[in-house]
């Protein structure tokens, strides 16, 4: 088990562990059309992860998870399954679950995608998950209680009347794929931990169009929402800095400025 404060020799490693799962969705962007299916997917992004930056998917083989990637479309919560019969459609929205091993250490990112035109709700929904996961990071900062972050996300979404999914929660990150601590995503003030420099986590909130409750499919992996209802998710894995916070998995083409996040 590896400490909750990295040294700096591991948050080296971390940087590039982070850095590589967030280049495998700025990679995956250009395939995403209709018609392609999520086993294809799976395999450009499992090729690249292996031959390109010669790393290792976190995922595959992960307490038995078959796939190198998890792709969650639709009402799919997440840990869906890539399979070569389930194609995708103009207007759908998907999450794709990145997470590698470079040197020992794990990086985890997962963001939404969209297929051609998708629905207004659609657009809203993973607009106001990305929010709320920005607003958690600008928090981030050595002196937070860790339930700080889970309250300003479920405030920020049940204000715009989706739901917050509270049977799955950010991690500790490391030498593990998941660690101590655990990152809600809603208010519980017993997640009373206080922040500090050199903690590396995760924070990955999953947003429902409806219900919160959610179900797991028979294949033991795959979850959804219990209504039916649309879901998505957006995770970065951050370090905490003395004066706020460096997310490792950032993508070039983020819309905000990681530079908002390390205030100094
Ligand atoms: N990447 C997921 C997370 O964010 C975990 C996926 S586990 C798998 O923690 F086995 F489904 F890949
Ligand atoms: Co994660
Ligand atoms: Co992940």
């Amino acid at each position: 088990m590896s400490c909750i404060i990295k040294t700096e020799s591991e948050i080296k490693k971390m940087r590039i562990s982070g850095k590589l799962a967030a280049e495998v969705l700025e990679m995956i962007e250009k395939y995403l059309k209709p018609k392609i299916s999520t086993e294809d997917i799976n395999q450009i992004c499992h090729d690249y992860i292996v031959y390109e930056k010669k790393a290792i998917s976190a995922c595959l083989g992960y307490h038995g998870f078959p796939k190198s990637i998890c792709i969650s479309v639709n009402d799919v919560v997440c840990h869906g399954i890539p399979n070569k019969n389930k194609i995708l459609k103009e207007g759908d929205i998907l999450n794709i679950d990145i997470a590698i091993i470079k040197d020992n250490y794990h990086g985890d990112t997962s963001k939404m995608f969209f297929i051609g035109k998708t629905s207004i709700l659609s657009k809203r929904l993973c607009k106001v998950a990305q929010e709320s996961l920005y607003l958690s990071l600008k928090l981030v900062k050595p002196g937070i209680p860790l339930y700080k972050i889970g309250e300003i996300i479920q405030n920020h979404v049940e204000k715009n009347n989706f739901s917050v999914v509270k049977e799955y929660c950010g991690h500790g990150i490391g030498r593990n794929f998941h660690e101590e601590p655990h990152v809600l995503h809603y208010k519980n003030k017993e997640n009373s931990i206080i922040l500090e420099k050199g903690m590396i986590f995760t924070i990955e909130p999953m947003i429902n169009a409806g219900n919160p409750q959610v179900r797991c499919m028979k294949d033991k992996w795959t979850v959804k929402t219990k209504d039916r209802s649309l879901s998505a998710q957006y995770e970065h894995t951050v370090l905490v800095t003395e004066y706020g916070c460096d997310i490792l998995t950032w993508q070039k083409n983020e819309k905000i400025s990681q530079k908002l996040f390390n205030k100094n």
